[in-house]
């Protein structure tokens, strides 16, 4: 949790788009305006004490009813305060959230308990948590939701933003240099709210177009005995009734789509190194590692998670 907090906050100060800039900007411009108003108000508090303060031989000082002037000067400061971060709120959204019209999204990425899918428009592409953009290119997001209201929020890349079951929102982003951009769902969606972790991999024109060419393929076909074994199993246990292998007879839609499962850095929406340890420990039993995920626990034997871990590591 507290990792979680640490990388939103480091990230929202180092913007990486020019949405991000644009946020990051009036973000600042909040902290200073609100920093001169609490030492104005702290300064002036601390003058009168001290400078009005009891005294053996004091009278009473002065008493004034009525000025006009600072009347106007204690309503108009916040009020031109108001109206300008107004003005300035407005600006950015517009940069962030500007109509769309018939664009058509580069990327929808839909929200689940918990984890992420990303499909990509045009292709047959349907990958989960790690989502793959190119820099440079100004992308528009489609955001959706499965089941319960979550949020995207990458804070470095800009906006946030909802993802509410029966809605389309949209978010554009540009993404200035190759790299892996943090995130987390925002909105509270249950038990494993902490653990939807998101990571946005950026990459060159030249890779983005290397990973799509290589993620619209079906699966390889496993060739060593175990992985063999561990196909096999994949196809006569439940596990291809929720998840989908393209190339093959498990077409799930419930779980991720594990057709390119083994090329991911991660597992579990950013949880866990996608390993075969953690894949054997994950398979043992999903409700101790990460509990009330929607995976049943099956009763493997050792025999066969070792099969089957094997089979879901070479799908790359
Ligand atoms: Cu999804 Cu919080």
């Amino acid at each position: 949790m507290h990792e979680t907090l640490g990388l939103l906050l480091s990230s929202i100060f180092d913007p990486s788009s020019p949405q991000a800039r644009k946020i990051v900007g009036l973000d600042y411009g909040f902290i200073a305006a609100a920093s001169l108003v609490l030492l104005l108000v702290v300064g002036l508090t601390l003058f009168i004490t001290i400078r009005y303060r009891f005294k053996k031989d004091d009278t009473e000082p002065n008493q004034i009813t009525g000025n006009r002037r600072l009347e106007i000067l204690m309503v108009g400061i916040p009020l031109l305060l108001v109206i300008g971060f107004f003005f300035w709120s407005l600006n950015t959204m517009s940069a962030i959230l500007p109509e769309h019209g018939n664009h058509k999204p580069d990327v929808i990425i839909t929200g689940h308990q918990w984890w992420w899918q990303a499909t990509y428009p045009g292709t047959s592409i349907n990958t989960a948590n790690e989502i793959h953009l190119p820099v440079g290119k100004k992308i528009l997001m489609q955001l959706e939701a499965a089941d319960v209201i979550h949020d995207w929020w990458v804070p470095s890349l800009g906006g946030k933003m909802d993802m509410i079951p029966g809605m389309h929102n949209f978010l554009w982003v540009t993404i200035d240099k190759p790299g892996i951009y943090e995130g987390a769902c925002s909105e509270f969606c249950g038990q494993q709210h902490a653990w939807m972790r998101i990571r946005v991999i950026a990459q060159t024109p030249a890779d983005y177009k290397k990973w799509l060419r290589e993620h619209e393929l079906n699966a390889t076909k496993p060739t060593d005995t175990l992985a063999k074994l561990g196909a096999a199993l994949f196809m006569n246990a439940s596990c291809s009734e929720c998840h989908s292998i393209r190339g093959t007879n498990a077409n799930g839609m419930q779980g991720p789509d594990l057709t390119h499962f083994g090329s991911r850095q991660t597992m579990l929406a950013g949880m866990m190194d996608n390993t075969t340890k953690n894949i054997d420990k994950w398979l043992t039993d999903p409700q101790k590692v990460k509990p009330g995920a929607h995976m049943p626990r099956f009763i493997f034997g050792a025999d066969s998670v070792h099969a089957l871990a094997a089979y879901l590591k070479q799908l790359k």
